[in-house]
């Protein structure tokens, strides 16, 4: 059997024109790469799974790229971009500040940094999660930041800019990395899709998209978890149902009935989305809801006599 590698790693950008929704963010960076006026320090701030550790990637490569395109891409072919794609660079180093945030990890990487890169011409570090980092880490990694080799690049990402000490931020670059738009990532998703060979609704991956809550990462997860849970066909309906949410049309169906008096058909409605029963029931010859928040407001609100059922 083939090894199942989640869409949000088979599909991490590579170039940064796959690099979605933070146009000018690579702009600048492109930019900054052909006019050689390359910051040494950057700061890479955003919410979770927005493409930080994905640019910070590419940035790596396409400085160290022999053969640069006129677009500012990699070329993907020479050694060092080679070496890149197989996770073997030695000129690129991630180090996760969430585990390794004490003093002593970070003179370790100090020590590394005098070193020249032996292949390519810079030597990448990027630390993720940055304000996890000790306060003492953090002043033993100031006058390397201060002060580097000319051969050294060093990428802070962080879910939480307002955690950074000001002494570090003055020396970074900053990039605020965006929420991703919400039709750029059901695009993104219709686009893996038909990669798979999965039939998706617009609809669906609509909903995946707004659940995805501008992370492109979050709305991969949830791609995912719906095709094995649905197979290759992903209709809206699948996708409620899983996710648990109500869609509109069961808001306009029961605020419909409820304006209209129908109590029936708005308690019946809940039961209906809630999976529970498609049927609506009158136990103790009292109306009978199985949607918690429609009941309460079909009670409170309009003195109905609703029982709890089925929460
Ligand atoms: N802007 C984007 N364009 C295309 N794909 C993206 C983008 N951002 C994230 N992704 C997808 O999400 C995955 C994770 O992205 P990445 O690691 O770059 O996020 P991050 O911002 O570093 O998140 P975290 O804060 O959790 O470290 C990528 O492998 C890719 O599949
Ligand atoms: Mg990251
Ligand atoms: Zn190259």
């Amino acid at each position: 059997m083939e090894d199942f590698v989640v869409s949000a790693r088979k599909y991490r950008p590579s170039t940064f024109k796959t690099v979605i929704g933070q146009k000018t963010i690579v702009n600048t960076l492109k930019n900054a790469i052909s006019d050689h006026h390359l910051a040494q320090t950057f700061l890479f701030c955003g919410q979770r799974g927005v493409g930080k550790t994905s640019c910070a990637r590419i940035l790596a490569k396409t400085i160290n790229c022999f053969n640069l395109s006129a677009e500012t891409e990699a070329c993907n072919q020479c050694e060092s971009c080679v070496s890149f794609n197989d996770g073997r660079s030695m000129n690129v180093h991630e180090l996760d500040a969430a585990s390794n945030n004490s003093v002593d990890d970070i003179r370790g990487l100090i020590e590394q940094v005098r070193f020249a890169p032996q292949l390519g011409k810079y030597k990448v570090y990027i630390i993720d999660e940055v304000h996890m980092l000790s306060q003492a880490a953090f002043n033993a990694f100031l006058k390397t930041l201060e002060e580097p080799p000319a051969h050294a690049i060093f990428i802070l990402a962080t879910t939480e800019k307002h955690k950074i000490i000001p002494t570090i931020l003055s020396r970074c670059q900053i990039f605020d990395f965006k929420r991703i738009q919400l039709k750029d990532v059901a695009e993104h998703l219709a686009y893996i899709a038909g990669e798979e060979g999965v039939n998706a609704a617009p609809e669906a991956l609509h909903i995946i998209a707004e659940k995805g809550d501008g992370s492109m990462r979050d709305s991969l997860s949830i791609f995912d978890q719906m095709v094995s849970f649905a197979g290759k066909e992903l209709t809206y309906k699948k996708v409620i149902d899983n996710l648990n949410i109500l869609d509109y049309d069961y808001y306009f169906k029961v605020t419909d009935a409820i304006l209209q008096g129908d109590i029936p058909t708005a308690a019946g409605s809940a039961c209906y989305f809630n999976n529970q029963n498609s049927t609506y029931e009158y136990p103790n010859n009292r109306p009978y809801c199985c949607d918690r928040a429609i009941g309460e407001i079909l009670n409170r609100q309009f003195g109905y006599n609703i029982t709890r059922g089925g929460y």
